[in-house]
């Protein structure tokens, strides 16, 4: 009779399970990392669709009352786009900022660090355009997609009402409605700062 030890035994199983293990780890990264990609991807979408919304109302109001109405414009129809996008999809999208106008719109932990990465990525030399962040994170104990996009600051509109130069009636519309306004001083060329998407995974 052939005794196996339990050693050998134990050594050989492991041999054979090594290389199979190896595959299945190697394809649970590959399809985590597609998912990221899929991922982030919907966001890109979104944020397309959520940034010309926001566009043809700014320019709409502009063009009808100028930065005055256009302040109202945006302080009413910026956060009822951005909830009514995050309720289409099940997801949170939103505007943040490391010099916020709104103190909604200030940024949870997370979304600091992004956007100081940002900065130091746009000393490096890297255009703001094309800035972007993604990953998974673990968020009050459970694991959430988050994505964020820089918004750079273009001299037209934007300098009306983030520049230096604001227009006395529209700086004094602004001290009005938001007291504790940072987002002003802004260069063309700058990040006025971003915007932030979090996806919850299916448990
Ligand atoms: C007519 C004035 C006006 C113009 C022009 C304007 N903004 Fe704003 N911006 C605002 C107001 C008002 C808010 C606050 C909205 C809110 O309450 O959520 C704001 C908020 C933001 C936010 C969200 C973060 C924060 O500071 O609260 C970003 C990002 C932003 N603006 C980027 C831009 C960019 C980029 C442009 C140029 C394409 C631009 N804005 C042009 C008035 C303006």
């Amino acid at each position: 009779m052939v005794r196996f030890s339990p050693v050998v035994d134990r050594r050989a199983a492991a041999a054979a399970l090594l290389p199979m293990l190896v595959a299945m780890s190697a394809a649970a990264t590959e399809s985590s990392a597609s998912d990221l990609e899929r991922r982030a991807q919907a966001s890109r979408e979104l944020i397309k669709e959520f940034a010309g919304a926001l566009k043809r109302e700014l320019k709409g109001a502009l063009a009808e009352g100028g930065p005055l109405r256009a302040i109202t414009a945006c302080s009413a129809v910026a956060p009822a786009i951005a909830q009514q996008y995050s309720s289409q999809k099940g997801w949170r999208i939103g505007r943040t900022s490391l010099k916020p106008r709104n103190p909604a719109n200030a940024p949870d932990r997370w979304e600091r660090s992004v956007l100081e990465s940002f900065e130091r990525r746009r000393t490096a030399g890297e255009d703001p355009a094309r800035m972007e962040f993604f990953e998974m994170v673990e968020q009050d104990g459970k694991r959430v997609f988050r994505y964020m996009k820089a918004v750079p600051t273009a001299e037209k509109p934007c300098l009306a009402c983030h520049g230096s130069n604001i227009r006395p009636e529209v700086a004094a519309a602004l001290d009005e409605r938001y007291p504790e306004d940072k987002a002003r001083g802004f260069r063309a060329g700058e990040i006025r700062g971003a915007f932030t998407i979090t996806q919850p995974l299916p448990r």
